[in-house]
């Protein structure tokens, strides 16, 4: 993995017509709009006609430049916030701006953060979440993926040039300084860990092998003090992990196994278990996938790349949680050497399972991580990340995720984190009538469930070896991870999970 550059951030409270940048966004709800507009616009000389085009709409921009009145930036932003009583509407708006900038080419941008207090309590928010949610929102909407672009590919060059924000300022009011401090902190750790999941998620199979996850985890541990041992291909087969090893045994490259531990200062509050699919290129293995948007499948690893993410930001954020990360990693390709539909395989929990499909790799490889991490450091709780199924994304589409849990209060924390980190979750169920799709005539199990209910079945079989663990969620991610070509404007790995895990993890400080 190259080197990531990150934006500098700074927070500043000089008045607002002295801030010096680029493009100064003034952020304004629909109520705002119609109450304070003509006041505002008389600061800077606008013509009040631009009501008559612009609605405040969440993530609406008009640019303007300053008219009359001489002030220090250089262009002028409206942004919508719509009612502005989400903290949805601010994502919204935050992206949207930092995406325009970057469009612009612009290196410098500010955003007027004058009357937060009140802007934070309208949207149910403490003032350091809605900072946190401004930077990670801009985070998000400047980032681009362009790195293997012929220019980018020298690796000086890249570090002199980039597309993204080099500089954002956020304009407040001397009282709140601290508090905004503090939120733009927490949203810098979120939205790099992000950043770096979604560079992950991009990279191809040929950037981006198992062995690659498992140097980017050992490099993170290093730079951010925490513990990363990487198993490979002899330890994983004298540990006996069945299924990693059959999934891998198509491959020329040898799989490996990252187990990232972050532990606190002091005492641990909980022991939390992430368990991340590093499936770094699906082909689907001799149970070959249609040839068509196959290329996709390089982000197979969205959940490795999220699990490093949150570990990371964990550490990061120095949090009261011993977090372990635990990531099997493989590609899944067809060859003379590859396991075979109907082939029989013992995985590490003793569970023998026949492999229906080929395909239905993901269980395999995180049956065995499942079982690890339960068995070794008896977490209190279990969440997995996985690319699983096809079939959530006909269910839920591509801006949701499967959540399965046998635990109603996780499943509900899970949910409302969600609702805040705007990474939204759906429950489904894990109910036993389930169980019947997957039964094997000749092994305990089968990686298979037939037409009905896929996510469902997928999920039912991890739950098989968690040994009886009461504390155990499955978040099936295969649509929100990446945005496949004309779903929006920014196509790719999203890095979906971590925003969400980190506010999770935050509840449980
Ligand atoms: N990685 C895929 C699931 C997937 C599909 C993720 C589309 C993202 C987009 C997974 O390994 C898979 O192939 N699942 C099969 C399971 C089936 C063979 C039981 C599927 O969903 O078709
Ligand atoms: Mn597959
Ligand atoms: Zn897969």
């Amino acid at each position: 993995m190259m080197a990531i550059k990150t934006m500098k951030i700074s927070v500043i409270k000089s008045d607002l017509d002295r801030v010096d940048a680029d493009l100064l966004a003034l952020p304004l709800s629909s109520d705002a709009l119609k109450k304070q507009a003509e006041k505002t616009f008389e600061i800077f000389g606008f013509d009040p006609k631009i009501l008559k085009d612009f609605k405040a709409e969440a993530g609406e921009i008009v640019v303007l430049y300053a008219g009359s009145k001489k002030i220090s930036a250089s262009r002028v932003a409206l942004l919508g916030l719509g009612e502005g009583k989400t903290i949805d509407d601010w994502r919204k708006a935050a992206v949207a701006f930092a995406s325009k900038a970057v469009d612009m080419k612009l290196e410098t941008v500010a955003v007027d953060c004058s009357g937060i207090e009140t802007l934070a309590a309208a949207a149910s928010q403490s003032i350091a979440a809605l900072a946190a949610t401004i930077v990670e929102g801009c985070f998000v909407g400047s980032y681009r993926f362009d790195r293997l672009k012929s220019g980018k590919l020298d690796k000086k060059k890249s570090a002199q040039k980039s597309k993204e924000i080099d500089e954002l300022i956020l304009r407040v009011d001397a009282e709140v300084v601290n508090e905004v401090e503090k939120g733009v902190a927490e949203g810098t750790i979120v939205g790099s860990c992000q950043k770096m999941a979604r560079d992950m998620v991009n990279l191809p199979g040929n950037y981006l092998e198992a062995e690659d996850i498992s140097k980017a985890a050992v490099e993170s541990g290093k730079k951010h003090g925490y513990d990363v041992t990487v198993f490979h291909k002899k330890e994983i087969e004298s540990l006996g992990m069945g299924g990693l090893l059959a999934v891998n045994k198509g491959s020329f490259h040898p799989p490996t196994f990252t187990v990232l531990d972050y532990k606190p200062k002091d005492k641990a509050k909980l022991v939390v278990a992430l368990v991340g699919k590093g499936v770094t290129f699906d082909s689907g293995g001799i149970s070959l996938k249609p040839s068509e948007n196959m290329g996709e499948m390089k982000s197979d690893m969205s959940g490795a790349a999220s699990v490093l993410g949150a570990v990371e930001a964990a550490a990061r954020l120095g949090l009261p949680l011993h977090v372990i990360g635990l990531i099997p990693a493989t590609d899944n390709m067809p060859s003379g050497t590859a396991q075979k539909p109907g082939d029989v395989i013992t995985t590490y929990s003793g569970i023998t399972v026949e492999v229906g499909n080929t395909d239905a790799e993901g269980r395999l490889i995180l049956a065995d991580a499942l079982t690890y991490g339960k068995e070794k450091y008896k977490p209190d709780v279990i969440i997995d990340l996985a690319t699983l199924t096809g079939a959530c994304i006909v269910a839920l589409g591509y801006a949701v995720a499967g959540l399965f849990s046998n635990n109603d209060k996780l499943a509900d924390e899970i949910y409302q984190a969600g609702q805040q980190s705007g990474e939204k979750v759906w429950r489904m169920p894990l109910w036993d009538v389930y169980d019947e799709q997957i039964k094997s005539d000749v092994a305990d199990v089968s990686n298979t469930g037939g037409r009905g209910a896929g996510s469902v079945t997928a999920a039912k079989f991890l739950e098989k070896f968690i040994d009886g663990h009461k504390n155990w969620a499955h978040i099936d991610i295969a649509g929100p991870s990446f945005q496949p070509k004309g779903a929006g404007k920014v196509n790719g790995g999203t890095g979906f999970g971590v925003s969400l895990l980190v506010e999770l993890l935050k509840k449980w400080s």
